[in-house]
């Protein structure tokens, strides 16, 4: 029998949905996290100690000093930006070095990325993160990517790849597009200096994770982006480039998905999206701005990765029920709890008048009438509230809708930034 549980954390929606601040809770029984998707385009913001730290390859396990965390094998990295990470982590007195490993397997956000993702935006925008995510996928899928593991075999032989690529890919960028690459001796230079500085985290995780999920447990698996942001199941083509549902646990990781004991979804109580594509419950102007905050604070809806202001709107049930079961979530973590207090009446999308599930397309998603169930709200600053028979009635009336959709327990419940700001309910 294992001692610990091996939990997955996902989010429901379309990201930021506080992710970072539940996987920092729940590491505390955890010895290892794992990054399973997604690359520097994520941006986890947890605050310790009324310190604020924004990570975006780097578990947030690593801000508990005996935690190991891996980057796994499904994501995509951008190694000049994992160096500075790990540097000012070093800088802040966390010490990394022999805490984090990096999967061979992982491929490298290529500088030409990035280019050929300013020259895609031009053409159809998504709105993305431009951190040459897609891009860098999409060589992963046609078989020409780099990967983290083929730093150990030489410049030259990067060198030899970066050329093949050019050869395939770049050409056609050149002739079309009229892009510039840069040399591939440069990026080889810069690829081998990050490998110098990683040094030993290089290194195949996959036996351990197995045997420690198998033998003690305490393996957390942490989701970036969310279910309506994933490539097969969100709002396609308005998407991330990887497999953000619990799905993609077991593959960007490679373990026995079997091991898994428990997925916990993260729900933010009210809806946000970054980037273009649709978002049935969006407000207006008025709701939008109460939502969202003026970006005077840490955790008004801005985007830690990018900056850009988030659309908000009303937690669409909708998509609350398709993602409980597109990820067969357990439980459910209600984050921004606090955030609606005093905003009254409080509105939770139920159904859509015109179609009777998530419809599959961007089209037809994009003219969804959701329909409204009102629930009376509360006034009360409930921040500081930390047992769940405490909170106002109008709470616990919305926390109730929320487990009536799903279907699914809530178990914790998120009323403030802060990593103790948090309810647990039994
Ligand atoms: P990409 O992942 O940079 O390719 O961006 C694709 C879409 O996903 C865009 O709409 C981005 O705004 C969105 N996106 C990517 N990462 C995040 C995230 O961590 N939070 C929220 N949205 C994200």
């Amino acid at each position: 029998m294992r001692k610990k549980k091996n939990r997955i954390v996902v989010g429901m929606f379309w990201g930021d949905e506080g992710k970072a601040k539940l996987v920092d809770f729940l590491t505390k029984y955890a010895d290892v996290v794992v990054r399973y998707q997604g690359g520097a385009n994520a941006g986890h913001s947890v605050e310790v100690d009324g310190r604020r730290f924004v990570l975006h390859q780097v578990p947030t396990g690593i801000l508990h000093p005996d935690k190991i965390c891996v980057l796994g094998a499904g994501m995509v990295i951008d190694l000049p930006k994992l160096v500075e990470e790990l540097q000012s982590l070093e800088d802040s007195g966390i010490d990394w070095r022999n805490r984090v490993r990096i999967s061979p397997r992982a491929h490298i956000v290529l500088p030409y990325h990035k280019v050929i993702e300013s020259i895609m935006e031009e053409q159809e925008k998504i709105g993305t993160t431009k951190r040459g995510i897609g891009p860098a996928y999409r060589d992963r899928a046609g078989r020409i990517g780099l990967r983290v593991g083929d730093l150990l075999l030489g410049k030259n032989h990067i060198i030899k790849l970066l050329d093949r690529w050019l050869d395939i890919a770049g050409k056609l960028y050149e002739r079309a597009f009229d892009a510039e690459f840069q040399s591939p001796s440069d990026v080889a230079s810069v690829l081998e200096s990050s490998a110098d500085f990683l040094d030993r985290a290089i290194i195949d995780s996959t036996k351990f994770l197995d045997d420690t999920a198998r033998n003690s447990g305490g393996v957390l698996a942490e989701g970036a982006q969310g279910t309506m942001l994933s490539l097969n199941w969100g709002t396609y083509p308005f998407v991330t480039s990887s497999e953000t549902t619990a799905g993609g646990a077991a593959e960007g990781i490679g373990i026995d998905l079997r091991l898994f004991d428990e997925i916990i979804g993260i729900a933010k109580a009210f809806c946000t999206r970054v980037g273009n594509g649709p978002f049935p419950t969006e407000g207006d102007e008025n709701l939008q701005k109460l939502l969202r905050g003026t970006g005077e604070h840490s955790y008004d809806e801005f985007g830690s990765t990018t900056g850009r202001p988030r659309r908000c709107g009303w937690l669409d049930g909708v998509v609350l029920e398709y993602s409980t079961r597109i990820n067969g979530i357990d439980a459910i973590a209600l984050t921004k709890l606090d955030i609606l207090s005093k905003i009254r009446p409080l509105k939770v999308a139920t159904k859509y008048n015109n179609f009777s599930a998530i419809p599959s397309t961007a089209e037809e998603m994009s003219i969804a009438e959701p329909i409204y169930e009102e629930f009376s709200g509360w006034d009360d600053d409930i921040s500081k509230i930390r047992e769940y028979d405490k909170l106002p009635d109008g709470a616990k009336e919305y926390i109730s809708a929320v487990e009536k959709i799903s279907k699914k327990p809530v178990k914790y419940i998120g009323v403030g930034p802060s990593r103790d700001d948090l309810i647990v309910k039994e």
